[in-house]
C-alpha cells in the first residue's frame, strides 16, 4: 500500500493554483444525465470519487472521454437505471444519482451508500423529499427502489439544509410539472454551479446562494459546456498548512468570498493574508495564536471539511482553541492520530479542545478519512522529524496528487509504494 514519507520543518514558498471542485463535479456529473446529449465539463479535477462518479456513468451507458481537465460526458443512450451496491459503496455521495436517474429513466434501483468514516450517513431527507415530489419509493435492506408516479412539483422544507439532499432535488425537480420550492436550502457555492449548469441544459431554475430554490419543471435537453468553480476546501487546505508550516504562498485562483470564515481564523490566528488581483497570499512565521472557538456550521458558516486542517494548525498554536463539529457526528477520528505526533487534544462529544505546543513530532499514523488525512499531512509538514502516513487512499478521494502539489511548495513529502 502507498504511504506518504514526510520530512518535516520546511517552510512552504511559491504559487499554486486550485482544481476544480471536487463537491461540485460529482452532482454536475450526476447531472449529465439530464439532457440526453453532450456535457464537456472543463477543470474536471482527477480524483478517486470523480473516477467512482464516471464508473457509475458508464455503468447506467453513458459515453465518457477525458482529455487532460476536460470531460465529455455523451448521456445520449441511457441502458439501464440500476446501479450495484458495490459501485455505490464506493463513494458515500453516491446517492446524489439517484434524483437524475428517476428524473431521466422514471424509474431508479441504487443502494443506500451506508456509513462512512464520518458516522452514519443517513438520506432520509433525499427520500421523503423525492417521496412529496410524486416518487414510490421501496426501501429494504439497503436497497432503494423508486417508481416515478405523476411528479409534480411541490414546497419542500428541509428540516436541515443538506447539501446533498438538495442537490437531488433540484434535479428531480426538472422532471416535475410545476413549480418545486425548496425551503431551507443549502446555500454551498457548490449549489450555485450545479444551478449553473442546470439553466444550460434549459432548466428553469433560480435561488442557489440563498435558502429558498425554485425549480419549475421542463426541457432539460441542451448540450452544455461548463468549467467547474475552484475548489474551495483546496484552497482552505493551503492556507492552514502555509500557517502551520510557516511561509509565504499565492494561492492564484482561490474564491476569497468562499472560504472567508477560514481566511478571517487564521488572520486571527497572526497569519498575514491579502487578498488582490491575483488570488489570495497567505504569509505567516508558523508560530499561530489561538483561534478561540471554531464552530462548524453549514454555509456560510465555517466549513466542517476545514475542521481538521485548522485542527492540524491549531497543534502548534499558542493557546487554547476549542472546535466544535456540528455537521457529522464522527468528524474528530484524526485527532487520536495527531495525539501520536505530540499534540495535546481533549475530546468530549462533539467538542475537541486543542491546547498548543511548541513542537509536533514526526510519527507513523494512519489516515482516518479525506479531510483527517490532509489534516495529517499538514501535521507532519509542520513537526520535527519525519512521519510515515499511511491509507493516503483516503487522500486520493479529494486532492489530486496532493504530493507533487506542496512539493512544489517546498515541502519534503514524497508517495512510496
Ligand atoms: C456534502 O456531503 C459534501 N460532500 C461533504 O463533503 C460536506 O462535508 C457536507 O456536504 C456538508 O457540507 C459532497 O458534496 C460530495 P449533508 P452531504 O447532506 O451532502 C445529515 C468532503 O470532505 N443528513 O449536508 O452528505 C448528515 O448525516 C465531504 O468533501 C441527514 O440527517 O452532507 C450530516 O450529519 C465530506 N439526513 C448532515 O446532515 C439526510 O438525508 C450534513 O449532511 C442527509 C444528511
Amino acid at each position: 500500500m502507498s504511504y506518504f514519507a514526510v520530512k518535516g520543518g520546511k517552510k512552504l514558498r511559491g504559487e499554486v493554483s486550485v482544481c476544480g471542485a471536487k463537491n461540485s463535479v460529482l452532482p454536475i456529473l450526476a447531472a449529465t444525465l439530464l439532457n440526453a446529449g453532450e456535457n464537456v465539463i472543463h477543470n474536471c479535477t482527477d480524483l478517486r470519487d470523480v473516477s467512482s462518479a464516471i464508473k457509475i456513468l458508464k455503468h447506467l451507458g453513458c459515453g465518457i472521454k477525458r482529455e487532460g481537465k476536460t470531460l465529455t460526458v455523451d448521456s445520449g443512450t441511457i441502458k439501464r437505471y440500476d446501479v450495484p451496491e458495490e459501485l455505490m459503496r464506493e463513494m458515500r455521495s453516491s446517492v446524489i444519482f439517484l434524483g437524475p436517474v428517476i428524473a431521466r429513466c422514471g424509474k431508479a434501483r441504487l443502494f443506500a451508500p451506508g456509513g462512512c468514516e464520518l458516522g452514519p450517513r443517513p438520506i432520509d431527507l433525499h427520500l421523503s423529499a423525492l417521496s412529496k415530489l410524486g416518487v414510490k419509493i421501496e426501501y429494504r435492506g439497503g436497497e432503494i427502489i423508486c417508481e416515478a408516479g405523476d411528479m409534480r412539483g411541490e414546497d419542500i422544507v428541509l428540516g436541515f439544509p443538506s447539501v446533498g439532499a438538495t442537490e437531488n432535488i433540484m434535479l428531480a425537480a426538472t422532471a416535475c410539472r410545476g413549480t418545486t420550492r425548496i425551503i431551507n436550502a443549502a446555500r454551498e457555492p457548490e449549489i450555485g454551479d450545479l444551478q449553473e449548469f442546470l439553466k444550460k441544459t434549459g432548466a428553469v431554475i433560480s435561488g442557489s446562494g440563498t435558502n429558498e430554490i425554485t425549480v419549475v419543471g421542463g426541457k432539460t435537453d441542451k448540450r452544455v459546456e461548463h468549467t467547474v468553480l475552484p475548489d474551495r476546501i483546496e484552497a482552505a487546505t493551503y492556507l492552514c498548512a502555509v500557517a502551520a508550516c510557516g511561509g509565504e504562498v499565492l494561492i492564484k485562483n482561490a474564491v476569497p468570498e468562499h472560504i472567508k470564515t477560514v481566511i478571517s481564523c487564521l488572520s486571527d490566528a497572526g497569519c498575514g493574508i491579502e487578498i488582490n488581483k491575483n488570488g489570495v497570499l497567505v504569509k505567516s512565521d508558523g508560530r499561530l495564536k489561538s483561534m478561540g472557538k471554531i464552530v462548524t456550521m453549514p454555509y456560510p458558516g465555517f466549513p466542517t471539511d476545514a475542521q481538521a486542517q485548522l485542527m492540524a494548525a491549531a497543534c502548534k498554536a499558542s493557546g487554547t482553541t476549542v472546535f466544535c463539529e456540528n455537521i457529522f457526528e464522527n468528524r474528530f477520528r484524526h485527532t487520536s492520530e495527531l495525539l501520536r505526533m505530540g499534540a495535546d487534544i481533549k475530546v468530549s462529544g462533539k467538542t475537541a479542545c486543542v491546547t498548543g505546543t511548541d513542537t509536533l513530532f514526526g510519527a507513523s499514523v494512519g489516515c482516518t478519512d479525506l479531510r483527517g488525512g490532509a489534516a495529517l499531512a499538514i501535521a507532519a509538514m509542520s513537526a520535527r522529524g519525519e512521519s510515515k502516513i499511511r491509507d493516503i487512499y483516503h487522500i486520493d478521494r479529494g486532492y489530486e496528487r496532493m504530493e507533487e502539489a506542496y512539493s512544489s511548495l517546498g515541502a519534503d513529502i514524497e508517495r512510496k509504494e
